[in-house]
């Protein structure tokens, strides 16, 4: 869907606000279950396809529609709307992996609807609804400069639940017969985006609605690719991950556990604290310009002389060896770990081993995936993408308002037998350089890396 790999490179799929904006989503925070009144709600798991590099993105296969069939979808956390791309008649739309979905008339989404509402809301603070019987029309714009217009439609989504039922709810998305982005000849890898974000037209909050699963949302993108997604809360590990409260500002609607002040080495890089967004739908990480900055330099004051800088297509600040380099491990040993210290939560840290944020191309040179956020106008936000947050599980949960995090093996998705015992064989993430916590007994895959 977006031009992949002339630099900067990767999707970002952040949605962005069309006009300044009034943010009136917000997501249900109903607390643990209060009067115990709600529905039982299962869990749902899927399998993920997809890498950070050479593809650019993790997708999930989504069986939609009577009768149903498969199409490919984006995971993005930095969006509400799931939308594809669709034969309404299509005016402008990329070469797909399936054939385009074509809408039902009769599932067309009154702009009455409180869905529409919400989506335009959540778009461009603006909802026109002239009369009863008028579509919802919409227009969604991602910070990659990547668009959709479309319609939003209301049509089945076959889920198969942790608890073996298959249930086919009837959710709202979006159908997409206008997209702009990089040439329309070029062939998409996705059908479409899955919106998993906390407004309520996000696939997750419908969810809830129909009492299907809990607003909860976790990944685990594997650094080898694949990985899986699960909607619902019956795999989160709540005692063992860390956690630090959503943080809430009046213009976004994005995840974020606030702001975190960033280490390097065991360093504090002096800069201010830092905006910080957690984004699948974002393949790279961004910082803003004072933090790239800082970043840029300690890495690059820090390196071995057996390190040279190279221009490499793939990527704005390359090195090479003395041998070409086959993955990550070969190089990881030359830099040190990042790490975020989130404000909100206690002792909220996350991090950043040097496989979360550097690629080594297919010419042998380890690449930096954390890019200048300035370059593309994200201003002062920084956004979290796939690379840092491989290897972990990342939960959303919207029903306690908070984000959390755990170092795990993505490439083995769990069955129906380690649902229940998935916290055993985690540890905590070990910095005694900041905060002095003790070596638990951490298998030695999550110390080695730790200054
Ligand atoms: C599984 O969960 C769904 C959603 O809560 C529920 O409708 C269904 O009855 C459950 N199935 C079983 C076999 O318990
Ligand atoms: C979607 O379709 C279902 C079943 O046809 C209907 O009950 C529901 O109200 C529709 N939702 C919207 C938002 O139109
Ligand atoms: C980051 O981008 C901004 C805006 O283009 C630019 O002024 C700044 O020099 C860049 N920083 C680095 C370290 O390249």
């Amino acid at each position: 869907m977006a031009p992949r790999w002339a630099p900067p490179a990767g999707l970002v799929l952040l949605v962005l606000l069309l006009a300044s904006a009034v943010s009136g989503d917000k997501p249900l925070r109903g607390g643990p279950s209060g009067a115990g009144k709600e529905p039982e709600s299962s869990s749902a798991i899927f399998p993920l396809y997809g890498d950070v590099y050479p593809h650019g993105l993790y997708y999930v296969s989504m069986n939609i529609g009577n009768p149903s069939r498969p199409y490919f979808l984006d995971v993005d956390t930095g969006s509400d709307l799931t939308w594809l791309q669709c034969d309404a008649p299509c005016v402008s739309c990329n070469k797909v992996p399936h054939p385009l979905y074509r809408p039902i008339k009769n599932k067309l989404v009154p702009c009455v609807d409180q869905l529409c509402a919400s989506l335009h809301g959540g778009l461009s603070g603006r909802h026109k609804c002239d009369s009863p019987h008028q579509q919802c029309d919409y227009e969604i714009r991602y910070a990659d400069q990547g668009s959709s217009i479309g319609v939003l439609v209301n049509d089945s989504f076959a889920l198969r639940l942790a608890n073996s039922s298959v249930v086919r709810p009837s959710l709202a998305f979006g159908c997409g017969y206008d997209q702009q982005v990089g040439s329309s000849s070029e062939v998409s890898p996705t059908d479409g985006v899955l919106g998993l974000g906390s407004g309520s037209i996000s696939l997750l909050s419908q969810l809830k609605k129909h009492g299907i699963s809990k607003n909860v949302v976790g990944h685990c993108l594997s650094l080898r690719g694949g990985g899986f997604l699960f909607f619902g809360d019956d795999l989160v590990p709540y005692s063992r991950a860390t956690w630090a409260p959503m943080a809430r500002s009046a213009f976004r609607n994005y995840y974020s556990p606030g702001s975190a002040s960033l280490y390097f080495g065991g360093r504090s890089l002096g800069v201010r604290p830092m905006e910080v967004v957690f984004d699948s739908g974002s393949s790279f990480t961004y910082f803003a310009a004072q933090p790239y900055q800082a970043l840029v330099s300690a890495l690059k004051g820090g390196l071995s002389r057996t390190l040279k800088e190279v221009s490499d297509p793939s990527l704005p600040l390359c090195w090479k060896g003395k041998k070409p380099f086959k993955s990550v491990l070969d190089v990881k040993k030359e830099f040190k770990s990042l790490v975020l210290s989130f404000a909100n939560g206690k002792k909220a840290l996350m991090e950043i081993p040097p496989e979360n944020y550097l690629i080594v191309t297919k010419y042998g040179n380890a690449c930096l995936g954390i890019l200048n956020g300035s370059e593309v106008g994200l201003k002062d936000l920084n956004i979290l993408g796939d690379i840092t947050m491989q290897d972990q599980m990342v939960i959303y949960d919207n029903e306690r308002g908070q984000i959390g995090w755990i170092r795990a093996p993505c490439d083995r998705i769990p069955n129906d037998n380690t649902i229940h015992g998935f916290e055993e064989g985690y540890c905590w993430p070990q910095f005694p350089g900041i905060i002095g916590l003790p070596n638990e007994d951490c298998p030695a895959y999550y110390r080695s890396n730790i200054v």
